[in-house]
């Protein structure tokens, strides 16, 4: 059971989305927190709202792109905050175009943001963790991890590297004996504007998700230590559909709308 009071969580992308209810959420419960985000704006308000729970918040304006960015706020944060229990790795930036379309520099800030940094703040916090044999790695992956979808080819591949990394991780620790923690998160989409504009043909089986709902769950994960949560559940099907072979899996995958439902993408950025 990962108790988040009285433990120390790290959140990046706590400026937005997922990471900034998740952030309350924490604070809500009475947890401090370290967040992380380029957004300087958006963490002040982050921070400011958990503040306000009565809970310490040390907030720090990182490009965690960069791996010497990422080592050099670590050694910070170990410094000013001590150590960190609960890891979130939830930055992450979608680039939405076909991959013949997709600019080199965005296609490699996709595996910077959503896998390169996840590993380095692992690489970062892990020692500390175990050290103290204590510790919870939290993995936003996505949907888009366990399948791959048209106009998400760099997308899908650095969240399908998260989910392997962070499976890997699990099986490591247990064969060590070590009480390290991991939760996997792979939700289809959700209404936090990083995804605006796409479509789900068939809602009643994959709706867009509330972010509030995915905040909860995860939440939930945490508290329970559960290794895994696939949201909504349904998506679990991938799995069993890939028994039935290629020509079945992309059948099922077509009537549900998958590979068209990027068609309508706009994004936050539309460069
Ligand atoms: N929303 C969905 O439908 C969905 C579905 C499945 C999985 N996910 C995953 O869930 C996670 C959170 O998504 P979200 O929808 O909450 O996204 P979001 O609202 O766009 O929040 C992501 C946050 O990460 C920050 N960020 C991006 N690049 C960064 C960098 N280099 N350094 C520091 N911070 C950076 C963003 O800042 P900027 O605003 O400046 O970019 C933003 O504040 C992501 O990993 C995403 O891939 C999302």
């Amino acid at each position: 059971m990962s108790e988040v009071r009285g433990a120390i969580t790290l959140i990046t992308g706590a400026a937005s989305g997922f990471g900034k209810l998740l952030a309350l959420r924490v604070a809500q419960e009475g947890g401090d927190l370290v967040l992380v985000d380029r957004d300087k704006e958006g963490l002040e308000a982050t921070s400011e709202a958990c503040g306000a729970c009565g809970v310490k918040v040390w907030p720090y304006v990182v490009d965690i792109s960069s791996r010497e960015e990422i080592f050099r706020t670590a050694a910070r944060i170990k410094d000013e905050a001590g150590p960190v229990d609960i890891l979130v790795n939830n930055a992450g930036v979608v680039t939405g175009r076909s991959f013949r379309e997709a600019p080199v520099e965005k296609i490699e800030a996709t595996f910077a943001v959503n896998t390169l940094a996840h590993v380095w703040l692992v690489k970062a916090f892990l020692e500390e963790m175990i050290a103290r044999n204590r510790g919870h790695i939290v993995t936003i992956s996505s949907a888009a991890g366990i399948i791959g979808v048209r106009r998400l080819a760099d997308y899908c591949a650095s969240k399908f590297a998260v989910f392997g990394f962070t499976e890997a991780l699990r099986m490591e620790f247990k064969k060590e004996g070590l009480r390290i923690k991991t939760t996997i998160v792979a939700p289809y989409y959700a209404k936090t504007g990083m995804f605006e504009g796409v479509r789900t043909r068939v809602p009643w089986v994959l709706p867009l998700l509330e972010p509030e709902y995915v905040v909860a769950r995860i939440f939930k994960a945490i508290k329970k230590d559960r290794p895994l949560v696939v949201l909504p559940p349904v998506v679990r099907s991938v799995w069993f559909f890939r028994l039935l072979g290629v020509r079945v899996f992309d059948a099922v995958a077509d009537v549900l709308g998958v590979h068209t439902s990027m068609d309508t993408f706009v994004g936050r950025r539309t460069s």
